[in-house]
């Protein structure tokens, strides 16, 4: 790591120990509970066979199995995981879109010191809200994340309607060269457009795998877009579908699949009718981009089990709390780009230009000094967000530690959808409501990284 002066790293300390405080504070709303046995989790560094060509070297996971293991947890349940970073670098680890107390949310400087190598870290909270979700380090994001560490969270709630096939599905790309290693993590020129495109796209680490299923019955699919950069615009065809979630939260109606636009952090939940016919299949495509591509097949197996998707119950709603829009603070927020050519702070993988903003200031996420919030907001409170994307790239603005509700677009009308992640098209006004009901320090940021890195990124205080 580059040298860090003592000046900087005094300011860090100081930042640190009042984020702290903040974080224990918020720790003991939460209910206390016996320790269940921890998952353990080893972010080190492997090769493995993605592309044809030759085994990846270089490759970052957690664990020795490959793909990063598919963690479950269950609604309001203690969750216990313990990291231990065996990299050669500190890293921390973010659980995306999962409402935990502020000193578990990942984020060094502002909610937890580094965990350096050969040190670990417990992370114990208990998920209040039921769907899919996921971890990734908040630190060297780009290259970690770029080389692996991308995992999927799915928080079970025992009142779940009963499928008959459940397939969760980790959706990331790689940027490879020809002979299967990696080449730059993003090129400049494009980070400050829509952000550096893998070369090897993947599907839980495989080419368009096929999956069984029972013919006539009803799966559940869980897709997680974990790429730094690529948006996807899914369809499917040969079977039904029903979207039941967007970003862990049913949604308020339920609607047929016909193409839907989902990026980088944000998560799909679908119900497929599987086909009737044995060994007929459904393809799921990304219909984004000049050439549709293949995700995924999905392959009906056995005699019909004629299932109907009004078999299916509703999911159980979060408890999110409704945000109060008569009496709701409103704040503006404004993506934007900037330009300018820096020398990389050593931080957390700073990667050295700004080329974005949030209402004109550029910040990475993840450094030891980050400018005033964007807002600070009292406890219980409700707001709304009135973001603003004058720029001409779509940007999936996620915020840590609250879930909000969409109320209103210029595009057109929205479903009321809850979500920790917005994908804001070019030009559009969006209002998002929320109540800041967990105290602490959270970001708010683009998850194409190379744009939360190089300055899309800010945090909103709650006390
Ligand atoms: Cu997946 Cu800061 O987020
Ligand atoms: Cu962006």
């Amino acid at each position: 790591m580059p040298s860090i002066d003592r000046r900087t790293l005094l300011k860090a300390s100081a930042l640190f120990a009042g984020a702290y405080s903040v974080g224990l504070a918020a720790a003991s709303r939460f209910p206390a509970f016996a320790s269940p046995q921890p998952i353990m989790l080893e972010a080190l560094r492997t090769d493995a066979q993605l592309a044809e060509a030759a085994p990846t070297k270089g490759i970052m996971t957690y664990g020795r199995d490959g793909m990063p293991p598919i963690l479950r947890a269950k609604k309001g349940q203690p969750f216990f995981a313990q990291l231990k970073n065996a990299l050669d670098e500190p890293t921390t680890i973010h659980w995306h879109g999962v409402r935990v107390p502020n000193a578990m949310d990942g984020v060094p400087f502002l909610t937890q010191p580094y965990i350096y190598t050969g040190d670990s870290f417990d992370y114990r909270f208990a998920p209040p809200d039921a769907g899919t979700f996921w971890y990734h380090p908040h630190c060297n994001t780009l290259e970690q994340m770029g080389r692996g560490m991308t995992g999927l969270l799915i928080v079970e709630d025992p009142d779940d309607p009963a499928f008959d096939a459940e397939i969760a599905v980790n959706l990331r790309d790689w940027r490879l060269g020809g002979d299967g290693q990696f080449i730059e993590q993003f090129k400049p020129r494009d980070a400050a457009k829509s952000g550096t495109y893998g070369t090897l796209r993947t599907v839980n680490w495989q080419r368009e795998p096929q999956y069984d299923a029972p013919a006539g019955g009803l799966a559940r699919l869980r897709l997680v877009v974990t790429d730094v950069t690529r948006i996807f615009t899914f369809k499917l065809e040969g079977a039904e579908a029903q979207v039941i979630a967007i970003d862990g939260n049913p949604v308020p109606q339920r609607f047929a699949l016909d193409t839907l636009m989902i990026g980088p952090g944000q998560r799909l939940d679908l119900a497929v009718r599987m086909p009737d016919t044995e060994g007929a299949a459904a393809t799921l495509i990304d219909v984004r981009g000049s050439t549709p591509k293949t995700v995924l097949t999905l392959r009906a197996t056995g005699a019909s089990l004629k299932r109907a998707f009004g078999d299916l119950g509703p999911l159980a709603a979060n408890p999110v709390a409704a945000a109060d829009l008569s009496a709701a603070e409103e704040i503006p927020l404004a993506l934007s780009a900037t330009a300018e050519n820096r020398k990389p702070s050593g931080f957390c993988g700073d990667i050295g230009y700004t080329f974005w903003a949030i209402n004109r200031t550029p910040w990475s996420g993840d450094s030891p000094d980050p400018t005033a919030p964007l807002a600070e907001m009292k406890l219980g409170k409700s707001y709304v967000l009135n973001l603003a994307n004058p720029t001409p790239h779509l940007h999936p603005i996620h915020l840590h530690g609250m879930s909000f509700t969409v109320v209103s677009s210029s595009i057109g009308p929205v479903q009321p959808f809850v979500t920790d992640t917005y994908l804001i098209r070019p030009d559009e006004k969006v209002k998002l409501a929320l109540v800041a009901d967990n105290p602490g320090d959270w970001v708010f940021h683009c998850h194409v990284i190379e744009h939360q890195k190089t300055g899309m990124a800010g945090y909103f205080r709650v006390t």
